[in-house]
């Protein structure tokens, strides 16, 4: 069989093990063929591909990003994208696809899939907040570069006396600020699952300042205070229709100063949560995620997408992982507030 590959969304840590893994059992394993199409939903929309055989994933297994690359194109904001996706794989002779994305790409794919095109889902996001995979590849990634900048802001603080606010990303969940919170001994986590109290969040930091410990405060990009929206980095929507985030931990910084009198400062840690070399985990989780997507592909297991639970990789309907934003419930969030303040 001919099959596409393409990786869509926000890149992500551990793209390219899924794509070494498609291809390597793909190949040595079932004899198919593959071609990598370029930047996710943009490559089919305009038969943008090229070969994909062993040689060109030799040495990719650590390498961060994609080198597919990646695009948020939605297909149906694009004229007839559709039809011309259909033309393109007839043109190329590629007879399915496998799409490694987030809720968007596979939202996508799921459409697709009912519409006849045959699509095995891959979900990927930094964000965990996939429905029916207990983990995505990404995830464990951005923890760990957070956690890391965080015990070095620890010392910086301490020795300033000042209040550090670590602004994360995640989106709509906040499994990236309660991780790495937890990890990396934060006074104050804040996620957007539980808009929070300023004035609680003020009394944290006044106490932990009482010990002569300077407080570290891990924010969500869409943490929101209780009275108040999201705070927004601007108005513009994505071809998804999603927001820019971004902005809270300096809004918070300057909150507590005014509050407390004391230095504050925010540090956004930004895309440097998705950048650089995938972690063990993620390059295994990436890894099997590739080669029970290619299983599934080789059995025409149209629809479906791989997903971790547990410790086994199962097969679920692609709509599984798209139907509900899997957030951080409010027990695992009250679990971490017995360290605030
Ligand atoms: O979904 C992954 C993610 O990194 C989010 O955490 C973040 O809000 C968003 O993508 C940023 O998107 P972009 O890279 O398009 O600015």
């Amino acid at each position: 069989m001919h099959i596409g590959v393409l990786t869509g969304g926000g890149d992500c840590p551990g793209l390219n093990a899924v794509i070494r893994a498609i291809v390597r059992k793909g190949v040595s394993v079932y004899g198919h063929e593959f071609s990598g199409f370029r930047d996710g939903w943009r490559g089919p929309v305009e038969g943008d591909a090229r070969p994909l055989g062993i040689a060109q994933v030799r040495g990719i297994l650590p390498r961060g990003g994609t080198i597919l690359g990646s695009s948020r194109t939605n297909p149906y904001k694009v004229e007839n994208g559709v039809d011309r996706i259909r033309e393109n794989l007839e043109k190329l002779g590629v007879e399915a696809l496998i799409a490694i994305g987030g809720e968007d790409t596979l939202g996508v794919a799921k459409k697709l899939t009912d519409e006849g095109i045959p699509v095995i889902g891959v979900p990927k996001t930094i964000d965990n907040d996939l429905g029916a995979t207990d983990y995505t590849f990404g995830f464990d990634t951005a923890v760990t570069v957070a956690v890391e900048a965080i015990d070095r802001l620890h010392t910086t603080a301490e020795s300033h006396h000042r209040a550090l606010v670590v602004e994360v990303m995640g989106r709509h969940a906040g499994w990236i600020a309660l991780h790495s919170g937890l990890a990396g001994g934060a006074n104050v986590i804040l996620v957007p699952e539980m808009p929070f109290d300023l004035d609680d969040v003020i009394k944290h930091v006044e106490s932990r300042f009482a010990t002569q410990y300077a407080p570290i405060l891990v924010v969500a990009e869409g943490a929101t205070p209780k009275e108040g929206a999201e705070v927004l980095k601007s108005g513009d929507l994505d071809a998804f229709g999603h927001v820019r985030l971004g902005g809270i931990g300096q809004w918070l910084a300057e909150r507590i100063e005014e509050r407390t009198g004391k230095e504050s400062r925010a540090v956004v840690l930004g895309h440097v949560q998705r950048g650089g070399s995938p972690t063990p985990f993620d390059r295994v989780l990436a890894t099997r995620f590739g080669l029970h997507a290619i299983d599934a592909a080789h059995e025409r297991d149209w629809g479906r997408m791989v997903a971790l639970q547990g410790t086994d990789i199962v097969r679920v309907p692609i709509e599984e992982a798209t139907r509900e934003l899997k957030t951080v419930p409010l027990s695992r969030y009250a679990e971490a507030e017995v360290f605030f303040g």
